[in-house]
């Protein structure tokens, strides 16, 4: 059976792809800093989730994944991100230590976790980094988290050009109604974004059709007959 990572599993996005995946069979391994949201998600979900507390930012956890792995990964999905503060602030107005706790979980821990991980990577298999499209717009107060998000894309990107036997692609997964989204938008009423799950298919695409490295749009990626 296929062999998934996603880290943030316990929430939002992606306890969402675990449940897809799962239902295609594949094993997970979910992380998230909740030990009990996690485990509570894994029981959920079923023998073939493998709940591993921790915070992706703490390298000590980063070598405690690779160390359960036994079998090698076919999917590593850098999902868990912080927006840095709630509610959003002006980049005047963002001190050094947002800066750096925004930088650290969003750039610094997928690209650390990357590399912990790449001898455990499969041939061919595949890295999935969640950004934003505020890393292409740019939205007022939303700087520090869609920086860091660039630099993601960028990194990813890069990686894709370094290491081409695997397939590397950075997908914006579009609003969704998750904490981080309420977060951002405090005391707003966010009921009209979609669940995360519906953004699902998309990546379920992805993972069938296998396109070039790259830069995705979850929306764009569902088959037309999705849902039918
Ligand atoms: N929601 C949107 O509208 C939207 C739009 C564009 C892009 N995205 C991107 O989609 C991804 C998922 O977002 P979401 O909205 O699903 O988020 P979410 O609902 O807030 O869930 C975040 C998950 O990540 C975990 N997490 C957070 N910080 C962590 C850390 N330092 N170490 C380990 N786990 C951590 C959380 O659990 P714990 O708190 O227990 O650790 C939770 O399981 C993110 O990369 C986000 O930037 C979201």
């Amino acid at each position: 059976m296929p062999r998934a990572l996603i880290t943030g599993g316990s929430a939002g996005l992606g306890r969402a792809l675990a449940a897809g995946l799962v239902a295609r069979d594949w094993d997970v391994i979910l992380t998230g800093r909740d030990e009990h949201r996690l485990a509570a998600v894994a029981r959920e979900l079923g023998r073939r989730v493998t709940p591993l507390a921790g915070d992706v930012t703490d390298a000590g956890h980063r070598s405690a994944i690779a160390a359960s792995i036994t079998d090698g990964l076919d999917l590593l999905v850098n999902n868990a991100s912080t927006l840095g503060l709630s509610p959003l602030r002006p980049v005047l107005e963002l001190d050094d230590q947002v800066l750096r706790d925004v930088w650290e979980t969003n750039v610094v821990a997928p690209a650390a976790l990357i590399r912990t991980l790449r001898p455990y990577l499969e041939p061919g298999a595949a890295v999935i980094n969640l950004t934003s499209d505020a890393a292409v717009d740019h939205y007022e107060t939303w700087g520090a988290y869609a920086a860091s998000k660039v630099a993601l894309e960028h990194l990813t990107l890069t990686l894709a050009a370094e290491e081409p036997g695997l397939r590397w692609w950075v997908v914006d997964p579009g609003d969704m109604r998750t904490q981080m989204h309420q977060d951002a938008f405090p005391g707003q009423d966010i009921s009209d974004r979609p669940l995360p799950e519906s953004v699902v298919p998309g990546f379920l695409a992805l993972l069938d059709d296998r396109p070039p490295s790259g830069r995705y749009r979850a929306a764009e990626l569902v088959p037309a007959n999705a849902g039918a």
